[in-house]
């Protein structure tokens, strides 16, 4: 990072200070209140989420009074916050912190991001703001700052880009004020650094800014979206061999490059339209591996799992062979297919594969 680190800080913090609004939950140092708050403005814009912050808290003052509530009355006091999950959450969070933590809320980051509905986020915004703890708090205004201020060419909504906003956002957060600095951010990110037409000359970051300097304020930050995801249907065969399942190895190249799976045909969507359909085409697979089936196929279920690119949609069948396991084929104990490191989406089919063997 090329920026002097101290300097913006400095600029930011005394502009935070002149600026800041005055909203209720920063009136406050009580954590659970300042919880609160970081839970409502997480999909809700500030304007809306004051008047309900403040029916909230004037209903429930304490963190005791919300533990203690039911969850009819905490959802109707949600009602028209929307992503209703949040409030459950919540509640049953601040349950957790009455019985397991006296009420007090929990200081570390490993306690405190145990609880449900706690996520990175919510994490840092908390235990920075309540507890002065030097955590990076990267909400979207957080992200589109410093993906400016730093000039972050990479989409922020793929792996590279958000690790450079969240290396950003670790090597400038103080140890002194960290609650403020993350407010600091988020506050001019939502009055100054706004997504559209961004007010660089009243801006006191302008000095050190990437995008303001090369004209790239309006194209940053860089957003990819959901890129198309193709579905691709997968027949795969759990083929069972004196109590071991037999497993093939992917391409070198390509997805889950070089991993062992179970073996599989893979085609568009529709091509195998009924039972007998994807039965012919398994044991047309299982006579090219050369295995010899012994009964029948049966089937073990469906699972689908969604990569970037592709979405598996799977039927996953189980049969019974004969003799040792062909080339390129190797066996693996029953007992230890669920304990084998390997991708959720092929985990998923050994599960359904295992699930039926009892
Ligand atoms: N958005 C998320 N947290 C916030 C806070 N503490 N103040 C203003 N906006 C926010
Ligand atoms: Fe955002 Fe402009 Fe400030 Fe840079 S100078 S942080 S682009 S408002």
């Amino acid at each position: 990072m090329g920026l002097p680190v101290a300097s913006v800080q400095q600029a930011l913090l005394e502009w935070y200070r002149k600026n800041r609004r005055d909203l209720p939950w920063r009136r406050t140092d009580d954590p659970y209140r300042i919880w609160l708050s970081e839970v409502m403005l997480q999909q809700t814009r500030v304007d809306t989420a004051i008047s309900y912050y403040e029916r909230f808290i004037e209903r429930f003052p304490t963190l005791h009074d919300l533990a203690a509530a039911d969850l009819d009355e905490v959802l109707a006091l949600w009602a028209g916050l929307g992503y209703y999950n949040r409030a459950r959450n919540l509640h049953a969070a601040v349950r957790e912190v009455a019985a397991a933590y006296s009420g007090r809320v929990p200081a570390e980051p490993e306690a405190f991001g145990a609880l449900p509905g706690v996520g990175p986020y919510t994490t840092a915004a908390v235990l920075s703001i309540a507890y002065g703890k030097p955590l990076p708090a990267v909400d979207g205004n957080v992200q589109r700052v410093l993906a400016r201020l730093c000039g972050v060419s990479e989409p922020v909504d793929r792996a590279s880009g958000r690790r450079a906003v969240q290396d950003a956002a670790a090597a400038l957060v103080p140890d002194d004020a960290p609650g403020d600095w993350n407010q600091a951010l988020m506050e001019l990110g939502a009055l100054v650094c706004r997504p559209a037409s961004p007010n660089c000359s009243a801006c006191p970051l302008r000095a050190w800014c990437r995008a303001a300097e090369d004209g790239t304020a309006d194209v940053l930050p860089v957003v990819q979206g959901r890129t198309a995801v193709r579905p691709v249907e997968r027949l795969v065969a759990g083929i069972v061999a004196d109590n071991a399942l037999l497993f093939v190895q992917r391409p070198s190249e390509g997805l889950l490059a070089g991993m062992w799976e179970l073996p599989a045909l893979e085609a568009a969507p529709g091509t195998w339209p009924s039972p007998l359909a994807r039965e012919r085409a398994l044991r047309g697979l299982l006579h090219e591996l050369g295995v010899r089936v012994q009964g029948t196929l049966r089937f073990c279920g469906r699972t689908e799992h969604r990569f970037s690119h592709v979405e598996w949609r799977m039927w996953v069948y189980r049969c019974d062979a004969q003799g040792p396991p062909p080339a390129g084929l190797r066996a693996v104990a029953l007992d230890r297919v669920l304990a084998l490191p390997t991708a959720t989406g092929i985990k998923k089919t050994l599960r359904l594969a295992v699930q039926q063997m009892g």
